[in-house]
C-alpha cells in the first residue's frame, strides 16, 4: 500500500536512538540483572489530590464533551497562574488545553511551519523535535549546543543559521537532555534575533518546576514585547509526576490561539473534562512533588559527578534542572554509543548514547537521575567498574 510522505519521513526519524534501550528491556523481560538508567519517568506517584479530584470528577459525570479550547475553568486557572508568574494579565483566551505538551508542540508546529520552512533547533534536542518538524512538512536545521556555554542555546548561532525560509526557533528551557537552563540574557539574545527576522519563538518548559538549587528560570513569555511571536507549551507532566494524565496546554497570543483552534479541532476536541479538572486543581496550588524531585535528582547528579571524578576519567556535566546528567566518555576513546552497548553488555547498565539526541553528543551519554538511591549507587559502582576495566 501507498503511504504519505509524512509517514516515510517519520520512519527515518530517531527509531535508532533506542537500539540500547530497546535491548536493555528485552534482557530485563528475560530476567537479566539491567540498572535501568535510561529512561526518566517522575520518581513519585502522581498526588492523592490529583488523582481524587480526577476520580471525584468521573463520578461526577464529568465524560462529557470537553469545550475545543479546554474546559473554561482550566483555562481560568491557567490564566491566573500566569498572570501570578509573570506579573501581568495573561488572558485565559491565550490559553488552548491538549492532552500533553506532545500533541501541543505537534499542532503548533503545524500551525506555524510547513513545507519549504525551516525551524531552528538546538542540538542535542529532545527525542522528539526532529518528528515534530518533520509531521509538520518543515526542515529542522539543528545548531549545536555548546558544552563550553554549559549548553544554553547561544543568539548568535541562531542568527547565523536564520535563512529566508526560516519561520520559527523551538526552544526548550529547561532543557533536556542537557539540564541547562537559559539565563534572561540568554533570552533577550534570542528574543532580539526573533524580532529582527521575524520568527515564531517556540518554548518548550516542561521542566519548569523542576530546577535545581536557585537557577531562576526566565521564559521568552516574561518580555511583554515577545507576546505576539511566543508560545510556551507545558504540562502537568514532570511538575505533578502525571504524566499518563496526558494534561497540557499552549499560551500564546489570543489572535494565535484564534487561528491554531480549527486545527485542534481537526485533531480532538479539548482534553478530557475529568482531567481537566484535576489539572485545575493541580495548578492552583503549589506541587507537593517537583521540590522533592529536583532536590533528588540534584543530589544524585552531584554524587555521579564526585564519583566518576574521583574514580574515572569521565567527566560529568551538572545539570541545572530536570532528571538526567550528561557525561563526556570522550577519555575512553570510545562514542557514546559504543560506551553504552559496551556497559549494557558487560555489567547490565541501561544508559542512553548521546548521540540519539544529537550529532554534537556523539561522546557522550545521558544518565537519568529517577532510580532510588541504592539502585543508582550500584550503577555508579558498576559504570567505574567498566571504565576500569573491572567486573563488578
Ligand atoms: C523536553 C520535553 N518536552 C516534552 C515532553 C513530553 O511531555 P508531555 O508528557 O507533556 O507530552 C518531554 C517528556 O519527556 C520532554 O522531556
Amino acid at each position: 500500500m501507498r503511504y504519505t510522505t509524512t509517514v516515510n519521513r517519520l520512519a527515518a526519524e530517531g527509531a535508532d536512538g533506542w537500539a540500547v534501550y530497546r535491548r536493555a528491556k528485552e534482557q530485563m523481560a528475560s530476567g537479566a540483572d539491567i540498572i535501568e538508567m535510561a529512561i526518566g519517568e517522575p520518581d513519585v506517584p502522581t498526588p492523592e489530590s490529583i488523582t481524587d479530584a480526577a476520580i471525584d470528577a468521573l463520578r461526577a459525570g464529568r465524560t462529557n464533551y470537553a469545550a475545543s479550547a479546554g474546559e473554561p475553568a482550566l483555562r481560568n486557572a491557567l490564566a491566573e497562574r500566569y498572570s501570578s508568574r509573570l506579573g501581568r494579565e495573561i488572558e485565559a483566551d491565550r490559553f488552548i488545553c491538549f492532552p500533553g505538551t506532545q500533541t501541543a508542540l505537534y499542532t503548533v508546529m503545524r500551525g506555524i511551519a510547513g513545507p519549504g520552512d525551516e525551524v531552528i533547533v538546538g542540538d542535542p534536542m529532545y527525542a522528539t523535535y526532529g518528528s515534530v518538524i518533520a509531521a509538520a512538512g518543515a526542515t529542522a536545521v539543528p545548531v549545536p549546543l555548546h558544552a563550553e556555554h554549559g549548553f544554553r542555546l547561544q543568539a548568535a548561532d541562531i542568527a547565523a543559521a536564520v535563512t529566508p525560509a526560516t519561520s520559527a526557533v523551538l526552544v526548550n528551557t529547561p532543557h533536556n537532555p542537557t539540564g541547562a537552563v537559559l539565563t534572561a540574557d540568554d533570552v533577550g539574545a534570542i528574543g532580539e534575533v526573533a524580532d529582527r527576522h521575524d520568527l515564531w519563538i517556540v518554548s518548550d518548559e516542561v521542566y519548569e518546576d523542576m530546577i535545581h538549587g536557585g537557577t531562576p528560570f526566565v521564559s521568552p513569555l516574561s518580555d511583554q514585547r515577545l507576546e505576539k511571536r511566543v508560545v510556551v507549551v507545558n504540562s502537568i507532566s514532570k511538575s505533578h509526576a502525571a504524566p499518563g494524565l496526558r494534561s497540557g496546554w499552549c499560551v500564546g497570543s489570543a489572535e494565535f490561539c484564534r487561528r491554531l483552534l480549527p486545527l485542534c479541532e481537526a485533531v480532538l476536541f479539548g482534553n478530557q473534562p475529568f482531567i481537566a479538572d484535576a489539572t485545575a486543581l493541580a495548578i492552583s496550588t503549589p506541587s507537593p512533588v517537583a521540590e522533592g524531585m529536583a532536590a533528588r535528582f540534584a543530589g544524585r547528579a552531584v554524587r555521579l559527578s564526585e564519583r566518576l571524578h574521583e574514580a574515572t576519567d569521565l567527566r560529568v556535566q551538572l545539570p541545572s534542572a530536570g532528571m538526567f546528567a550528561l557525561v563526556d566518555v570522550s577519555s575512553t576513546g570510545h562514542t557514546g554509543l559504543q560506551f553504552a552497548n559496551e556497559l549494557l553488555d558487560q555489567v547490565g547498565v541501561a544508559v542512553m548514547p548521546g548521540s540519539s539526541f544529537g550529532a554534537s553528543l556523539e561522546h557522550w551519554i545521558r544518565i537519568s537521575l529517577t532510580r532510588g538511591d541504592a539502585e543508582f549507587d550500584i550503577g555508579c559502582d558498576r559504570i567505574i567498574a567498566h571504565v576500569n576495566g573491572a567486573r563488578p
